[in-house]
């Protein structure tokens, strides 16, 4: 039974870059049991399937694209958009699979377009991802070629186009709705939600934004079916997942693991456990803007629900480790910098928030702050909490914040009582 469908093509020899290994290896086939299906059908196999969007939301799928209109009297102009504007600190997982298996994501979109009836798809591809973009030019030009893609596929009077957009760059257009207007070509600011864009998206026409990595799960979905495609799970999430981790670990990267799978062996078994000399001290379970989780969480399966019970968020399922020796307010602090320069401005608490947040954490470190900084942070984070703002960058800052003033209370008061970071 195949239990690695998002890497069974990744290995040295790169084997499946171009579209003879693809095919090769059993690839576009997905496509062709799709194509001879019926597109609602195809929603409701991904629903009943339970993928979950692997951005960092962990939104059911094939619900999302059930909310398309659909019918004679629908929208005659829909649009798929693929979000690979992979920016969230800490996470590397989309990148793995573009530049490796670029054929997987195609075959995922053009199924996804064909379900939800959209005949143009948007690639919105971080502007740093050279190789990706490269290798996807060519898998889509290669796609075309073979009548995979373009005027109708493989003789089923279904057409469909696949264009590459590369972001001009900023961490707020891998929001969904900003997305969308740096596509417009408009300043990259977030839109109120609702309308949602399956209703109202990309030049006020029915789209559907999904992750690469969520993409990459419907050929084989599609393929084996939702039997195949629960069991491999291992939690109460469907599937399989890209999980990684950064810090002072032996072997930092990135694997494809069933979800579910127990925090402490993605650390400990895949990542090596920590580098000698070095405990673990605490670790963000899903890229930068997720709370901290400390030791006691370790047996936690990484599934969204047991993860969101905890108090944090699997987020994009890449893991930050933190060490005895590395200082939190340092971490918190080079985080907030990332958050507050990537802010579009566009609201209050984040516009101003994340600089005030950045000034005081910056106090902090350097031994200049006072016992009143803690609670005025606190009070900042609670200001940039969700509700307040247009989109969740400023909340997601929030996070790593609000959870190392609560975990790492005494570090800061170390601090600010000593003078100086007692970490150097
Ligand atoms: P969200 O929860 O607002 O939306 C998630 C998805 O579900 C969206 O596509 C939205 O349209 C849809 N949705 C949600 N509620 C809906 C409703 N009532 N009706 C119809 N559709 C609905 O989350 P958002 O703001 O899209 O994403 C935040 C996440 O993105 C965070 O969890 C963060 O971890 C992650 N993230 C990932 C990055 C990356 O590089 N992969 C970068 C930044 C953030």
């Amino acid at each position: 039974m195949l239990t690695n469908p998002l890497t069974k093509n990744i290995g040295p020899q790169n084997t499946a870059i171009d579209l003879a290994g693809y095919r090769a290896a059993g690839g576009y086939s997905g496509w062709r049991k799709a194509l001879a299906g019926d597109p609602g059908d195809l929603v409701k196999m991904v629903q009943d399937a339970g993928l979950r969007g692997r951005g960092g939301a962990g939104f059911n799928t094939g619900l999302k694209w059930s909310f398309v209109p659909r019918g004679d009297d629908s929208p005659s102009i829909k649009y798929l958009v693929c979000n690979a504007d992979e920016m969230e600190p800490g996470t590397f997982k989309d990148r793995l699979l573009m530049e490796r298996d670029p054929h997987l994501l195609i075959e995922g979109m053009a199924i996804a377009a064909y379900a939800i009836e959209a005949r143009t798809a948007y690639i919105f591809i971080r502007g740093e991802y050279h190789t990706a973009t490269a290798r996807l030019e060519k898998a889509i030009a290669e796609a075309r070629e073979e009548g995979l893609l373009g005027e109708n596929i493989l003789g089923t009077g279904y057409s469909l186009e696949i264009h590459l957009h590369c972001s001009a760059g900023n961490y707020i257009c891998g929001e969904e709705t900003a997305l969308l207007n740096a596509l417009e070509g408009k300043r990259a600011v977030p839109r109120a939600k609702p309308p949602f864009p399956q209703v109202s998206g990309l030049w006020g026409k029915p789209t559907v934004v999904n992750n690469v990595e969520t993409f990459c799960n419907i050929p084989h979905l599609i393929d084996l079916g939702v039997d195949w495609y629960k069991s491999l799970g291992r939690g109460e999430d469907a599937g399989t997942k890209l999980f990684g981790v950064s810090g002072k670990v032996k072997n930092p990267g990135t694997w494809e693991l069933p979800m579910g799978t127990p925090i402490r062996e993605i650390i400990e078994v895949h990542a090596g456990g920590m580098r000698d000399g070095l405990k673990l001290k605490g670790f963000l379970p899903g890229g930068g803007s997720t709370d901290f989780l400390g030791p006691e969480h370790l047996d936690l399966p990484m599934d969204y629900d047991a993860i969101g019970k905890s108090g944090s968020r699997m987020g994009t399922g890449t893991i930050i480790v933190l060490d005895d020796k590395t200082c939190p307010v340092g971490l918190v602090l080079n985080l907030t910098q990332f958050f507050a320069r990537e802010s579009c401005g566009w609201c209050t608490p984040c516009r101003d928030g994340l600089p005030w947040a950045v000034k005081i954490l910056q106090r902090i470190e350097n031994g200049e702050g006072r016992l009143e900084d803690i609670g005025l942070l606190q009070e900042q984070v609670r200001y940039m909490g969700p509700g307040n703002t247009f989109c969740a960058l400023a909340p997601g800052a929030a996070e790593p914040i609000q959870s190392a003033l609560k975990l790492f209370e005494q570090d800061f008061v170390e601090h600010i009582e000593k003078g100086c970071c007692p970490y150097l």
